[in-house]
């Protein structure tokens, strides 16, 4: 017996009607926010990602599904959506073609974590990118869908919002961060690492005493450039406007080294240990740094798994016309009669002979609104019967009128 790779499972039955739900409505969303879908490799080169999510990040130094493929390449499993997306804005040079862009995707990323519950080594996510849009009125339309998705499947979130600073005012801040750092006694071997690689990342450890010594470590928040001051006031002004209740949250830094200036996460605590739902930010620098020209971006990513069980699915509504069959010798005709009604409607057809009594309970469990018998009599005299099972009415059809019925 050969089972699923530990922290990868199937999404199956109940389930896989909820991600097609949530996936769906949250493509709906994106598109109406005139956003277009884009498909990009799950496989990439792993320079892609050590560049992007940067190599003091824990998804490049831990957890990547890295190997080497049969040409000797060094590829890797994308443990994320943005930097493979970057790629292929660039590699089709929208870049150069200037103008704004934006995309959404969905589908599976692959982080090689302690699996737990909420934490899985496949796990899915939507997620959006928009290029080329510079300003606080962008970094608001994103979480503006974002709150829009999260609250159209009934989930109740909180907001956690800080700037990440830019160029100008980063630098400094860094270097008056490590000073401090430099200062404090049995810093975890993480932390250590981080101090010389994103001395950032130190902020968010979730090491306990980590967590006492940097009580009074310096924060960006208090140093940020009159710009990053300016537009960060602007985006909170703007979801203020709209009702976005949100916290500002100095320590959160993200776990992906591409951020600046905009950062954000949406957190929930009905889904246990693992509270972030979905996180974002805004990546100025990053269609630059991978080779493109210089491009202002932003976005976010949900992570699937941790909502489904949240979701809120609408009642199943009865659909479509389940084809019973009383005797094999009929299951060519009644195929027929299958492929004929599929052109305009929902059919369940089994090939597998039933009494009516049968027939009748496998069309209610597969929330059929029609269920039509086909046996002797209908072969012979082309008239089909048939039972609406949501009125709990009978009636007749000829075989000839199956198409134009009104389902
Ligand atoms: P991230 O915060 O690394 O951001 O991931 C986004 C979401 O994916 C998380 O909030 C979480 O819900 C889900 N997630 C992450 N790891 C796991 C896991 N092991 N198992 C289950 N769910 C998980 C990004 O990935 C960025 N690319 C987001 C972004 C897009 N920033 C700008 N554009």
């Amino acid at each position: 017996m050969i089972n699923a790779l530990r922290g990868m499972k199937d999404i199956t039955f109940e389930e896989s009607q909820r991600y097609l739900y949530f996936t769906q409505n949250c493509a709906r969303i994106a598109e109406n926010y005139g956003f277009s879908y884009i498909a990009t490799p799950i496989l990439e080169e792993t320079a892609l990602f050590k560049r992007s999510v940067g190599e003091s990040s824990d998804i490049v130094g831990k957890e990547m599904y890295q190997f080497t493929d049969k040409g000797g390449n060094d590829v890797s499993l994308r443990p994320e959506g943005t930097a493979g997306i970057v790629r292929s804005f660039i590699q089709n040079k929208f870049d150069k073609a200037g103008g704004v862009k934006r995309f959404y995707y969905y589908g599976p990323m692959f982080r090689y974590e302690r699996p737990q519950k909420g934490r899985l080594r496949q796990f899915h996510q939507f997620g959006v990118e928009s290029f080329g849009a510079n300003g606080a009125r962008e970094d608001a339309t994103v979480i503006l869908m974002l709150s829009e998705i999260l609250s159209f499947f009934g989930i109740k979130t909180v907001l956690k919002l800080n700037s990440l600073g830019c160029p100008k005012c980063m630098p400094s801040y860094r270097a008056k961060l490590v000073k401090f750092l430099d200062g404090q006694e049995g810093l975890c071997e993480d932390c250590e690492r981080r101090k010389s690689l994103n001395p950032i990342r130190v902020l968010d450890c979730k090491n306990e005493h980590c967590h006492t010594l940097l009580k009074d470590a310096p924060l960006l928040i208090d140093e940020l450039c009159s710009e990053c001051k300016s537009e960060f006031s602007e985006l909170r002004a703007v979801l203020t406007d709209f009702n976005i209740n949100y916290e500002i949250d100095p320590k959160l830094v993200r776990g992906l080294d591409y951020y600046s200036k905009t950062a954000f996460e949406f957190v929930s605590d009905e889904i246990g240990a693992q509270s972030s739902v979905a996180g974002g930010g805004r990546y100025d620098r990053l269609v630059e740094f991978l080779g493109g020209k210089s491009t202002p971006a932003v976005g976010f990513a949900i992570g699937i798994e941790r909502l489904l069980e949240l979701i809120k699915m609408p009642a199943p509504k009865k659909e479509g016309v389940y084809i019973g069959v009383l005797d094999e010798r009929f299951y060519d005709f009644a195929l027929k009669i299958a492929v004929e009604l599929r052109r305009s409607v929902k059919v369940f057809a089994e090939y597998d002979a039933k009494n009516p009594a049968k027939i009748l309970k496998n069309a209610d469990k597969a929330d059929a609104k029609w269920c039509i018998f086909i046996g002797e009599d209908e072969q012979k005299t082309k008239k089909i019967r048939l039972k609406n099972l949501e009125e709990k009415t009978d009636s007749e059809i000829d075989l000839t009128s199956l198409g134009e019925f009104q389902w």
